[in-house]
């Protein structure tokens, strides 16, 4: 890998920054054994940070984790889990956090996000993560879809400033979170998540893959074009990608952007052709 391996987290622990998604897995897109085994095959080639949601297929994507991750030493895995704006609260948090728990087969998470914000006040969902925290079920907190004013408000409450990460949607068509989220980010030492790295392989923004710049540095480096996408946001530190396929040769694949390091006339080519916002634009979400 030519980019860092891990973020470092506030707490002095690391983060790794490269991983698999599992939105929209265990939906029937795959089958759930070749969504198994394309997980296993990330694990297998050295990817340890899954990151799932009790959203996700209703659980289900959960699920799938456990049975991908049964036999694999756990103390080498990273396994971040999101919470649901309304179960954020001290009347179901603990339930949802031990239903993810059982689905995982874990007894702690590495990671466990809220998942946008919802009508339950922060310093509540604080004191719940903090709680969690205390009794070993997690090891760090983080938040999900914050924007630049939505982190200020968190940092103002007593225990908001143990927030280890930010997972907003980053890809090299929707850079908004570069004007002033990033920034502040950097300067408070939370890492960004950055989820749809590969624009849902181009779906958001069809013009990615057919741009003449993508495609030539693609060419360059013996990749293809979403791989490009993958190396821009790890040219950027501090930051974690989490691209998701249920198709073992796709995560295969993926991988290898973590061998592309993008000259500074490459990266120039991007930025010339997916230019960083010169204004504050709403944070993009899916
Ligand atoms: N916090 C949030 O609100 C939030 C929102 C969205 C996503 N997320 C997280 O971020 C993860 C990534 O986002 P995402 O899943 O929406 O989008 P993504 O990772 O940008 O794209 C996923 C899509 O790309 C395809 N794909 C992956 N690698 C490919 C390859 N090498 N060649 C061709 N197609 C490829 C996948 O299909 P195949 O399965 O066929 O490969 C899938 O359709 C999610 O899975 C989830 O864990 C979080």
């Amino acid at each position: 890998m030519v980019y860092r391996r891990d973020v470092s987290l506030h707490d002095g622990s690391h983060m790794p920054r490269f991983g698999m998604g599992t939105w929209h897995l265990a939906e029937g897109r795959h089958s759930q054994s070749q969504e198994i085994a394309a997980l296993r095959a990330g694990l297998d080639a050295g990817i340890s940070l899954i990151d799932t949601a009790e959203m996700y297929a209703d659980g289900r994507a959960e699920s799938l984790v456990g049975r991908a991750i049964a036999g694999y030493d756990r103390s080498r895995l990273f396994l971040v889990s999101k919470v649901y704006p309304h179960n954020a609260g001290r009347a179901h948090l603990r339930h949802s956090l031990e239903a993810s728990l059982k689905r995982l087969g874990t007894d702690y998470l590495d990671m466990y996000l809220l998942h946008w914000r919802g009508s339950v006040p922060l310093a509540e969902t604080i004191d719940c993560m903090e709680q969690a925290k205390a009794d070993d079920l997690i090891h760090n907190w983080g938040v999900s879809n914050f924007d630049t004013d939505d982190m200020h408000e968190l940092f103002a409450i007593p225990g908001g400033d143990n927030c280890a990460v930010n997972q907003d949607l980053y890809h090299l068509g929707s850079r908004g979170v570069e004007f002033d989220l990033l920034p502040w980010m950097d300067a408070h030492h939370v890492p960004l998540m950055a989820y749809c790295p590969l624009a849902q392989a181009g779906r958001l923004q069809d013009r990615l893959l057919s741009s003449p710049a993508v495609r030539e540095i693609a060419d360059a480096h013996d990749v293809q074009p979403l791989q490009i996408l993958l190396a821009f946001i790890l040219h950027r530190d501090d930051t974690i990608a989490i691209p998701c396929s249920g198709n073992a040769r796709h995560v295969l694949d993926n991988l290898r952007a973590c061998d592309v390091e993008l000259s500074a006339d490459e990266f120039a080519m991007l930025d010339d052709a997916f230019p960083a916002p010169s204004s504050k634009e709403p944070l993009d979400m899916q």
